[in-house]
């Protein structure tokens, strides 16, 4: 059985007041959780949200690594930063930084690298455009996207990778993928691990559904046999239905 792991991606919100409060908020709603509970916030909030967090069930998450260890890289952050910061895990790849900061495929698979390399925990983002999916490519697409940012990683390094399948049409729309939709693409991705590391690796992988997760859609998505978890844009900068998300089995 895997452990479902519900994480919040804050993206460019809270400043460290704001955020200390949050998770001041937070941290008597989900301390019964039942999944492993993640904050993914501005580096500008790393050191409130992890004295706040101290000794509670909720980990400290980074939104993105650079993946040299250090150098002339004028606003990037090498992993060894974020774990001296007490960073736990970390998102890569997300479809914003592939979207407007130029990320691709072969560097998403060197910040991986990086990332394990540390000794982070990564949450890798994959996922198909909306025109992709009318062109029929999404199982195609997911399953490179997958393998081609594992490349060069360890089976036992592949099976602690956290995945998660966000299809850029459902985040921040509203629209979410169907539950059944949202099961087959990670399914794909599953097979994808699968064909390539063996079965023993692609039953060990967690993959979580991202795009639109909110209180009044989780419990159907997790029913779901693929989906192990979500990860969370809107909905986590809110107490209440964060919260109701992580406490999804209750
Ligand atoms: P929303 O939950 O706001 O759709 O964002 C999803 C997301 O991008 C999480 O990384």
């Amino acid at each position: 059985m895997r452990k479902p792991i519900i994480a919040g991606n804050w993206k460019m919100n809270k400043n460290p007041a704001e955020a200390k409060a949050l998770v001041a908020e937070l941290k008597p709603l989900v301390k019964d959780a039942n999944c492993d509970v993640v904050v993914c916030v501005p580096a500008t909030d790393f050191e409130s949200v992890r004295t706040e967090i101290a000794g509670t069930n909720i980990h400290l998450g980074a939104q993105n690594v650079h993946f040299k260890e250090s150098g002339a890289y004028t606003g990037e952050l090498s992993a060894d930063m974020l774990c001296s910061s007490g960073v736990e895990y970390v998102i890569i790849g997300h479809s914003e930084r592939r979207q407007y900061f130029g990320e691709t495929d072969a560097t998403v698979n060197q910040r991986v690298l990086a990332a394990v390399k540390a000794g982070l925990k990564v949450i890798l983002c994959v996922g198909e455009k909306k025109e992709e999916r009318e062109a029929g490519y999404t199982d195609a697409l997911v399953e490179y996207q997958t393998l081609i940012a594992l490349t060069g990683l360890t089976d036992e390094q592949v099976s602690e990778v956290v995945i998660a399948y966000e299809p850029v049409w459902a985040i921040g729309t509203g629209l979410t993928a169907t539950d059944e939709q949202a099961n087959e693409t990670i399914g794909v991705i599953r097979k994808g691990i699968e064909r390539k590391y063996g079965k023993d690796v692609a039953e060990k992988v967690r993959i979580q559904y991202g795009g639109s997760m909110k209180p009044g859609n989780v419990k159907g998505l997790m029913a779901q046999p693929e989906i192990d978890g979500g990860l969370i844009g809107g909905a986590s900068l809110k107490a209440a239905d964060f919260s109701a998300i992580v406490n999804f089995d209750k």
